[in-house]
């Protein structure tokens, strides 16, 4: 049997302007993992379970939108020959998904990792990285690609989309972030909210530009704080990019309502964290507010809170 994981992620600063080539920060959050598990029986087939979801299929009779056959035969490529018969891959998260939170990503991580031990090969983590890309593009048609490298890669990362190569930075803030994570419950597909950014972008493309620098300064500037260990600052930096995403349309009354609350509270900043238009809000707290924090959010109807440090 073999067992591979792969952690959840919050964008720290800069979602969907890193789409656009401006620069993000992201973070692993590793109390939240998917998990890949490969295990040999009989039978003629590849088969691909998901007890979560109730799915089961097998990889011959698997459609083409489905990702973790899609990830199957990516692998399958990648070592030259085929998954042997009797196989069974099943994968589990406790990652929310279509939250903001990486589940597509992190699953295919883990699924890359367990089926690379399987075929003996040596996979780097910019190529596991690489290799989730391929999957990600399913899941959201433009990906900027810093979801699989922050997950790939399990450390905080300052990430830029660009030609011929990412730029990708790993760091470690001056001062380990305490983060709480509020799910507003609701369910947001990033391809849709990607997609209609495009959409407005295209439409309106002076005024996105100008956002999108706005929150690659935020960025810059949120990087800067952190490596001088700025909390206060970084807390700021946080609440102008949600600022920012508002103007961009992702967020939406459930995330207003649970930054306003956090805020309200004592959290240092809060901002939504990933497409946005449901999801999870991430607030910054210390350590004597937390629990103060944790309160204000449940009792501003947070559907469930995940407790995150960075660093
Ligand atoms: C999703 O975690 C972050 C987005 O910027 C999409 C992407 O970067 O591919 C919304």
């Amino acid at each position: 049997m073999i067992t591979a994981t792969a952690p959840g992620k919050v964008i720290l600063f800069g979602e969907h302007a890193v789409v656009y080539g401006r620069p993000a920060l992201a973070a692993p959050v590793t109390q939240l993992r998917a998990r890949a598990v490969v295990e040999m029986g009989d039978g003629p087939e590849v088969r691909l379970v998901a007890p979560d979801l109730g799915r089961a299929t097998t990889l011959a009779a698997a459609r083409a939108d489905n990702a973790l056959a899609a990830t199957a035969r990516l692998m399958e490529q990648r070592a030259g020959r085929p998954l042997p018969p009797g196989l069974s891959l099943s994968v589990s998260s406790a990652i929310p998904i279509a939250s903001g939170l990486g589940s597509g990503a992190a699953i295919a991580v883990a699924v890359i990792r367990a089926l690379g031990d399987c075929f003996q090969l040596e996979l780097s983590r910019e190529e596991v990285s690489a290799l989730a890309y391929e999957i990600e593009r399913l899941h959201h048609g433009t990906p900027s690609g810093i979801d699989n490298t922050v997950i790939a890669f399990e450390q905080p990362v300052y990430f830029v989309r660009q030609q011929p190569a990412n730029r990708i930075e790993t760091f470690r803030p001056a001062r380990p972030l305490r983060l709480v994570i509020a799910d507003t419950g609701v369910r947001s597909a990033t391809k849709v909210v990607v997609g209609d950014v495009r959409r407005r972008w295209e439409a309106e493309r002076d005024r996105f530009e100008a956002i999108f620098d706005a929150c690659g300064r935020l960025a810059e500037a949120g990087r800067a704080a952190l490596a001088a260990g700025d909390l206060a600052a970084v807390g700021r930096l946080m609440d102008e990019n949600h600022a920012q995403l508002v103007e961009m349309t992702v967020s939406s009354a459930d995330l207003d309502h649970l930054a306003g609350a956090a805020r309200a509270a004592g959290a240092l900043g809060a901002k939504l964290s990933g497409a946005g238009r449901g999801g999870n809000l991430i607030a910054l707290v210390d350590e004597s507010g937390e629990a103060a924090v944790c309160d204000g959010l449940m009792a501003a109807g947070a559907a469930r809170l995940f407790r995150s440090d960075v660093g």
